[in-house]
């Protein structure tokens, strides 16, 4: 990757000359540019100015002059004539908001800059190591839409850290152990044994079914139970009661029989284990074909499940002990938490008084890992906002007992990258017409149907396999870009009818955005400007100096230049979100452009500079789909 184009970042620029202006004119108030933010922003009124700074308020106060005479200040000290339009005092608007109008040929240099295959995006300064916990599905279960989030945005995540030049490590937390597993281990057992099963074409439906069987049968009705024998005292209600207690008889002797299961189990006893191991391959080799389709790089190697934790687990707990993190509490075992105002939270459970250890164990073995063994600088974690407690209690506890503690002797930074529920149109949690989680698999079967209809409808002309391939990506661009493109942290609605269309804020529009621009360069007999040119750019690739004059151009350069210091943002926030809607506006601002400013037509150096900007454009947005995990297509 290039190194840091230093002058592409018009926002940087205004805010290092603004910031020296302050200082230079009440240096009795600072002595360190760097100390002083001086509030640049997009301009309100773009027929006044580019930028505006809105530092002059704030200062006034400090100061105690009127806003208005710290603008004049202000102005007379900048120094910007080489990027920005003269200062006067006409710049000044309202109060003491400071316009800021750059100059074209400026920002024609910042675009050479970003006209690059890195498109501005600078090597980071300190390239890290990021762990990024995705997908995590449980054992003999289907995927649902609840795993949508979190394997795209985990993989969408980890794409954009990869994009800005650090090492990620995904990891893909299964749920693979523990007693809900071995019920159905149990159960499976006792089916293969009876002939009813088949362990040999074993399906992940057989499975689902199986864990859900073995649920309900392990729970005992203890409550109805004793709810008829106290209404039964006196009374006679003999056959009420005896189906209860035959109920939770059966109950716990199949739970007594899952809890033998699971310490052979973890034992290692070997028939036991050869039937976890086909639970554990038939249940990934789903998992790995939803999350290849879904176009998320998912793979056996970067899945650990909770099962290769299971010889750290007593470790964890004895040096938590030994070192006086861990204390007993009632006979189980807790690590004590306080958040960074020292006030305490609810504390971590590692050992129940059983013996057994739970989910919280096992992520703080994870932490330890993550951190002393795959080298993470900082691990994030894309799981649904409903486990926010159970991550703060466990990242307090890592800190605490030092597991996130890096060579250097800096801290490892752990992220909680919560995600909202899929909601169905009712605004109720998403659930099939008979009240099922709904499979991730039929999801994006029915999102295929949809776009199939679609395209055969717009795009007849395209070859029978041609349309295939189309209406599959045009389908999966749809599912994934409504779930990156809402708010991570909030619920959404899901609808098929708004994600397949291809108007409004979708992935269809903006695949087909893009194939838009590649087609005019096809017409003009250009080469695609998303594919890297083999050898040295053809002669036919646009080359003339970028001139910057209708207002739509310069709207469009803007975009661009802000493109890599958004995905840097989406780096710190993990917040793909914001990735979708800056694609959006360039999409919308590049519609605008293309409609007010003839490209091909043009002539000579206007229509170099504007093909430039097109290829600028196509190129951002390729790229930024890339790190949504999102397809494009050539044509449709
Ligand atoms: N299997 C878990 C669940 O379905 C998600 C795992 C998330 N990752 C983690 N490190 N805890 O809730």
């Amino acid at each position: 990757m290039s190194p840091q184009p230093a002058n592409s970042n018009p926002v940087d620029q205004l805010r290092a000359r603004f910031a020296d202006a302050i200082v230079r004119a009440y240096p009795e108030q600072f002595d360190d540019p760097s100390t002083v933010d001086p509030l640049i922003a997009p301009a309100k009124n773009p027929e006044h100015g580019d930028f505006q700074s809105n530092a002059a308020m704030g200062l006034a106060k400090r100061v105690k002059r009127k806003p208005i005479d710290v603008a004049k200040a202000i102005i007379e000290h900048a120094e910007i004539g080489d990027i920005a339009e003269p200062l006067s005092e006409a710049s000044i608007a309202g109060p003491g908001f400071i316009n800021v109008r750059l100059r074209s040929d400026a920002l024609a240099a910042m675009l050479e800059a970003i006209d690059t295959p890195a498109l501005g995006i600078p090597a980071p300064n300190t390239p890290e190591t990021v762990v990024v916990d995705l997908c995590g599905v449980n054992l003999a279960k289907q995927m649902h839409v609840g795993h949508l989030r979190a394997t795209v945005v985990g993989d969408a995540i980890a794409r954009t850290l990869e994009a800005l030049g650090h090492t990620v490590v995904r990891q893909n937390h299964v749920g693979d152990w523990g007693l809900p597993i071995a019920m159905v281990t149990d159960a499976l057992m006792r089916e293969a044994a009876a002939g009813t099963v088949s362990l040999d074409d074993l399906t992940l439906d057989t499975l689902d079914a199986l864990y859900r069987r073995a649920q309900a049968d392990c729970k005992a009705d203890t409550r109805g139970l004793d709810a008829a024998r106290t209404r039964c005292v006196g009374w006679d209600h003999p056959k009420a009661l005896a189906e209860l207690e035959t109920q939770v008889e059966f109950a716990q002797q199949r739970l007594a029989q899952a809890k033998s299961t699971l310490v052979r189990l973890q034992s290692g006893d070997a028939e036991v284990v050869a039937v976890w191991q086909r639970i554990y391959d038939v249940t990934m080799a789903a998992c790995l074909d939803t999350c290849r389709r879904l176009h998320a790089t998912v793979t056996a190697e970067a899945t650990a499940g909770e099962s290769t934790y299971r010889d750290e687990l007593a470790g964890v707990v004895d040096d938590l002990v030994s070192r006086g993190v861990a204390k007993e509490d009632d006979g189980a075992l807790i690590v004590e938490n306080a958040d960074e105002k020292n006030k305490p939270f609810e504390p971590t459970l590692i050992r129940k008084s059983d013996g057994g250890f739970l989910y919280a164990t096992t992520d703080l073995a994870g932490i330890r890992r993550r951190v002393q063994t795959l080298g993470a600088d900082r691990a994030a974690y894309a799981v649904d906002a409903r486990q926010a407690l159970h991550f703060k209690q466990v990242f307090a506890s890592a800190h605490k007992a030092g597991y996130t503690s890096k060579p250097d002797g800096t801290r490892a930074r752990l992220q909680h990258a919560a995600f909202g529920m899929v909601l169905g149109e009712d605004g109720r949690p998403f659930k099939t017409r008979s009240g099922e989680n709904v499979r991730l698999a039929s999801l994006i079967d029915e999102a295929v149907d949809r776009a199939t209809a679609l395209v055969e409808e717009r795009s007849a002309d395209l070859a029978e396999a041609d349309r295939k391939r189309v209406a599959e990506a045009v389908a999966i661009a749809a599912v994934k870009y409504a779930d990156l493109s809402s708010e991570r942290s909030k619920d959404y609605v899901f609808s098929f009818d708004r994600m397949v269309s291809f108007q409004g804020n979708t992935g269809p529009y903006l695949l087909y955005a893009l194939t838009r621009i590649k087609s005019m360069f096809k017409k003009a007999g250009l080469a695609d400007p998303t594919v890297e040119p083999e050898s040295a750019p053809s002669t036919e690739t646009p080359a003339g100096p970028f001139a910057i004059e209708a207002p739509e151009e310069k709207t469009l350069a803007l975009l661009l230049l802000d493109y890599a210091p958004m995905l840097a943002g989406v780096g710190e926030s993990l917040e793909p979100h914001r990735t979708c809607q800056y694609l959006y506006d360039l999409a919308g601002a590049f519609s605008r452009f293309y409609e007010r400013c003839p490209v091909l037509k043009a002539e000579g150096a206007t229509r170099d500079s504007r093909l430039r900007l097109a290829s600028l454009t196509a190129r951002t947005l390729r790229h930024g789909l890339d790190t949504l995990g999102i397809g494009a297509v050539d044509r449709m």
